[in-house]
């Protein structure tokens, strides 16, 4: 395993998140405990694209519950159907809110949040978790984010 993340020198988030993608999986091949990934990850993400907020919400007894994260502190339980994590877990999807202002039942665990995109991670098309990741920015996530994270995912979602 890489001891030290190497991080793509460019604006350009394409570049960032194609530097990153190997280093992830290299992150997580040898190691199979689940917690140590999700956390490994959470920060890999965070250091390498600077996102507000970046973790993982696990399925657990019909709720999710909070797992590895990098960010402030977050909502520790989330019902199925609520906010954009509930949403994505209810109709498996990926969402990606422009403004989370706009959206219906959004839980604001900081005020700072304003756009974010969660993904399920599934298990034999069921999910059994989802990534969230925030911005402090509006409209920050795009279908770059979207190919990307969804690879990442599914990477870890052979590990879960
Ligand atoms: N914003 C999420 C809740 C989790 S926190 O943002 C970390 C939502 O509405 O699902």
């Amino acid at each position: 395993m890489a001891e030290e993340l190497i991080i793509a020198k460019t604006a350009n988030k394409k570049e960032q998140y194609e530097t990153l993608l190997p280093q992830i999986e290299a992150l997580i091949a040898s190691e199979t405990d689940l917690i140590a990934n999700l956390a490994n990850v959470s920060a890999a993400l965070k250091q390498a694209m600077g996102f507000f907020w970046v973790g993982f919400y696990l399925l657990k007894n019909d709720e999710l519950v909070l797992g590895p994260f990098q960010g402030p502190i977050a909502c520790t339980r989330i019902r199925m159907g609520k906010g954009v994590c509930g949403t994505a877990w209810e109709k498996n999807k990926i969402q990606i809110v422009p403004d989370v202002d706009q959206f219906p039942g959004h839980i604001a665990c900081s005020s700072d949040s304003k756009s974010e995109i969660v993904l399920p991670v599934l298990n034999n098309g069921e999910v059994i978790g989802v990534l969230d990741v925030d911005s402090d920015q509006l409209n920050d996530f795009d279908e770059t984010d979207k190919f990307y994270l969804e690879k990442i995912a599914r990477m870890i979602s052979k590990k879960w």
